[in-house]
């Protein structure tokens, strides 16, 4: 899974190759890649940035590496965080209708498909789809999951992009028939981003993919505090880790000196925003280096890593009706979570 920083840097620059495969070359395939020489990000720079500002920020995208990718599975599966569990159960229960309204013949492409084990209920329900266009910014996760998907469904058109998706990329050639394009963004990873952002990057990749085009999407919506806020604050402890690790991948990755036992874990819902906010709490006044540069943190001053935007199905339809309708919903019986279905104007 790729997440983006909770601001979404304008630096960040596409990315890669684009990886094309079709039904009987998947493996051959893979191995002549289409490369794109890839721009290097300046981290070092972004994160300075970041931690020089008022209230410092750190950036979502870092959560992800190894170690955080396997945290975040294991939040998942955590009783408290029922975001995966609840969007899981209500694919599970209308799965029918969903791949009725998608119809046949349509061409998923799925935006951060990261293992692309989500996309299996669509592919296994849906009628002839005419392919699948996973797109993941990490390129050996995209190997990974195109290979064992492959082997699973023999028969399917796959091809992988490997991108930013946030940033402009190019789709390979469809030079065969499907219904309609289909933007399959699950995991209510859109709320990740600010609405403005939000709402910009939704329309814009609506334009870019063309009238009729469908986006099947997974938003967390509004709810009690407490149910919010005890799935960012998990009795096991494990998205304090996961927010932590940030630090300790600082500190092995790029010339930083961040003392792990100076910092906890703070997460709250923010309803004048409608959104979890996850910072990173200083214990004492303390000074950190970051490549050469001192940076000083106030005893309770905080890094913000993360916002998590929560909508209700009315704001969320609202913030893309510039560019989508929104055709049809689909909920769990307490309304935790909704799975919409919209199509560009
Ligand atoms: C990936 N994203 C939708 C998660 C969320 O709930 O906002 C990331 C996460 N952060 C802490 N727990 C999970």
């Amino acid at each position: 899974m790729a997440v983006h920083g909770n601001k979404v840097s304008k630096r960040r620059k596409l990315i890669g190759l684009i990886l094309q495969s079709n039904k009987s070359q998947m493996n051959s395939n893979l191995s002549s890649l289409k490369k794109f020489e890839p721009e290097r990000e300046n981290l070092l720079e972004e994160i300075i940035e970041g931690l020089s500002k008022p209230q410092k920020e750190l950036p979502s995208k870092l959560f992800y590496d190894k170690k955080g990718s396997s945290l975040f599975d294991e939040i998942c599966n955590l009783d408290e965080y029922y975001l995966t569990r609840t969007e899981t159960s209500i694919m599970n229960d209308n799965i029918e209708d969903i791949c009725s309204v998608l119809g046949m013949n349509s061409l998923l492409i799925e935006l951060g498909s990261g293992s692309s084990k989500k996309i299996r209920l669509l592919l296994s329900g849906l009628q002839s789809p005419a392919g699948y266009v996973p797109i993941d910014i990490s390129e050996e996760h995209l190997i990974n999951s195109v290979n064992i998907l492959a082997r699973d469904y023999p028969d399917l058109r796959i091809l992988p992009v490997s991108a930013d998706y946030t940033q402009p990329f190019s789709l390979p050639k469809f030079d065969f028939i499907y219904s309609k394009k289909v933007v399959y963004y699950p995991g209510s990873t859109i709320g990740n981003f600010e609405p403005d952002y939000a709402s910009e990057f939704l329309n814009s990749v609506g334009n870019r993919m063309g009238k009729g085009t469908g986006l099947l999407i997974g938003i967390d919506l509004k709810k009690d505090t407490k149910i919010l806020e005890d799935a960012y604050n998990d009795k096991k402890g494990i998205t304090a880790e996961f927010n932590l690790n940030i630090l300790a991948r600082l500190n092995s990755e790029l010339d930083t000196d961040f003392n792990l036992d100076k910092w906890k874990h703070y997460a709250f819902y923010n309803s004048k925003h409608g959104r979890i906010e996850m910072h990173l709490k200083s214990l004492s006044d303390q000074d950190v280096h970051v490549n050469g540069d001192i940076i000083r943190f106030r005893e309770e001053e905080t890094i913000l890593t993360e916002y998590s935007y929560k909508y209700s199905v009315d704001d969320f339809k609202n913030l893309i009706s510039q560019s989508y309708n929104l055709e049809k919903v689909w909920t769990d019986v307490e309304s935790k979570f909704g799975i919409l279905y919209f199509t560009v104007k």
